[in-house]
């Protein structure tokens, strides 16, 4: 056996996210669920990935779209059953494809168990050890702890009234005030999340995504970040002790049979602190996000690859190449504006016009570009049929905790989680079946009758077909992949990589077309070629005479 076959399946896999709330929707009730994955499997198929990444269906309030969980070894009533996640698993299996769920470690839903116990308790009670409860500052204890902020806005603090009714302590939220921080060095929450793995372990789930990777454990005595100093990490996020939960987790998943593995959700900016979660002793593989928060700018995409490759090749680890997830702007509409980069700014971004022509043009693009790059990548669920950004979702819909807790001045990231379309001429597209008692929790843009998946299947020119073509070549392609790159010499603003096998990729992010290194034959194109020529905002598959041809 040489190449793919003899590799673990995730140094190459392509995973497909599912936003369980917004796949589809099986009992008519206007939310996602299990009974709408398990209907909809087929397009997986056919699409023609490796394997699926489900966002949390655990037992929740829904406070933050599942990642505020209440019982991590049962499924929440809204997405089904336990029955029918077990039943999914199998069908996945059998369907040739892999499964990955979501763990949320860092906290858990106010409505959790532990937490209802710990406000009961009260103060100085071994109840509330499992979290950061802290008396306030001030006179009286009105003041937070410390200065951390939350995630989504607000102070990183809420105060409890006390089983007595009088103001109380205050616990720690990195996240919303209805996700209290578990505190990692309490015994109970490390044997849990043991359990927890066991349970999906033992269903037969292939992987774990993990979520905050890097916050589970905090600088001992919660300093404040005004006392941080430069250059060391923030006192909420990559302290060293998180490294040896990871390295607990790999011993267990490799007890089990199979290839067991686990994506970590890390955005620590310094590659080789990034680097550390990957050691062959901790996880398999991380999301590239300077990958995702990149402009469309091929020197510092080239940079980003390159500083990618380098962080990952001394510890082993396959890169992943991410363009979009339920967090973030769709990629459609970013590569559409003035500045093309993303980031967490608040939502400040929002308001700038938008050409989605040109963003559809370019994510077509970066569709080739990041299946050819060495390694494993993921595809958002609805990237594959180039959905957009739904920026005009007014505020009465929004459910994202981001618009709240900002004070409205971030939309949050409803727009990137609208219903998916998947037949029919005007909404909910089939997202509901017929005779749903409710429409699609977020309203779906009539425009996206274009966008269907029946609408773009069997038409050579939609993006849906394109991402099912570069699937099936990825897949047939021995040099794609987990491996090498080599440069190749290119004009200013034009990426060209060659793969082992002599397959090249060219992607010409120049304002004018350019021409073609030599080739054989080109295997596919994200747009019509100009004669020799490739345009603008264009990527191409050639097959050339490489290395190991
Ligand atoms: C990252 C998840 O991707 C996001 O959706 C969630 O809000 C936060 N973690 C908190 O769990």
């Amino acid at each position: 056996m040489t190449g793919r076959e003899a590799r673990p399946w995730w140094r190459d896999a392509v995973v497909y996210q599912i936003y369980p709330r917004s796949f589809a929707d099986g009992n008519g009730d206007g939310v996602g669920d299990l009974a709408g994955i398990r209907r909809r499997l087929s397009h997986l198929v056919e699409l023609g990935v490796d394997a699926l990444w489900t966002s949390p269906w655990y037992v929740s309030p829904m406070a933050d779209g599942g990642y505020d969980v209440a019982d991590h070894r049962d499924v929440d009533p809204l997405f089904g059953t336990l029955e029918e996640a077990e039943a999914l698993i199998e069908e996945v299996h059998r369907a040739g494809l892999r499964i990955i769920v979501d763990l949320v470690p860092n906290h858990v839903s106010s409505r959790h168990p532990w937490f209802r116990a710990a406000l009961a308790a009260g103060p100085g009670s071994p109840e509330r050890g499992r979290f950061h409860f802290r008396a306030g500052r001030g006179a009286d204890g009105e003041l937070p702890p410390n200065d951390w902020t939350s995630y989504f806005g607000g102070p990183a603090w809420h105060r409890v009234t006390e089983p007595d009714g009088t103001e109380g302590e205050w616990y720690l939220h990195l996240f919303a005030p209805e996700q209290p921080d578990l505190d990692w060095e309490h015994p109970d929450v490390r044997a849990d999340f043991e359990h927890t793995l066991r349970f999906w372990l033992d269903r037969g789930v292939d992987g774990f995504r993990i979520d905050v990777t890097d916050a589970l454990v905090k600088e001992a005595g919660l300093p404040d970040r005004a006392d941080h100093r430069p250059g060391t990490p923030l006192p909420w996020a990559d302290q060293p002790g998180v490294h040896e939960i990871y390295r607990s987790w790999r011993r267990l998943t490799d007890s089990y049979p199979g290839e067991r593995m686990f994506v970590g959700e890390l955005w620590t900016p310094d590659p080789e602190r990034f680097a550390r979660y990957l050691r062959p002793d901790e996880l398999h593989t991380a999301f590239n996000f300077p990958f995702l928060k990149a402009p469309w700018d091929a020197e510092e995409l080239r940079g980003v690859i390159d500083g990618t490759l380098a962080a990952h090749a001394p510890v082993g680890a396959p890169a992943t190449w991410v363009l979009s997830n339920h967090d973030t702007t769709r990629h459609v509409t970013r590569y559409g504006r003035r500045d093309t980069a993303f980031a967490f700014d608040g939502g400040s971004r929002h308001a700038d016009p938008v050409d989605l022509r040109l963003g559809t043009r370019r994510a077509r693009a970066a569709a080739l570009l990041s299946l050819a790059l060495p390694g494993s990548a993921y595809v958002y669920q609805g990237e594959e049929l180039g959905l957009w950004e739904v920026e005009d979702l007014p505020a009465a819909v929004r459910q994202d905790p981001t618009l709240r807790q900002s004070g409205e001045s971030d939309p949050g990231r409803d727009g990137c989680r609208v219903p998916l379309p998947w037949s029919g001429s005007a909404p909910p597209f089939a997202f509901t079946p017929p005779g749903a008692a409710r429409p699609p929790w977020l309203p779906q843009p009539g425009e996206w009758k274009d966008l269907t998946v029946t609408a773009q299947t069997g038409d050579p020119s939609s993006v849906l077909e394109l991402y099912r073509t570069a699937l099936r070549l990825r897949r047939a392609e021995p040099g794609l992949g987990d491996g090498s790159l080599a440069w190749l010499p290119a004009a200013p603003g034009v990426l060209a990589f060659t793969r082992p096998g002599g397959l090249t990729c060219v992607v010409n992010l120049s304002a004018e077309p350019v021409a073609l290194p030599e080739h054989e034959a080109v295997l596919l194109s994200s747009a019509p070629l100009d004669g020799g020529l490739l345009p603008a905002d264009t990527a191409a598959w050639l097959r050339t005479t490489g290395p190991g041809r």
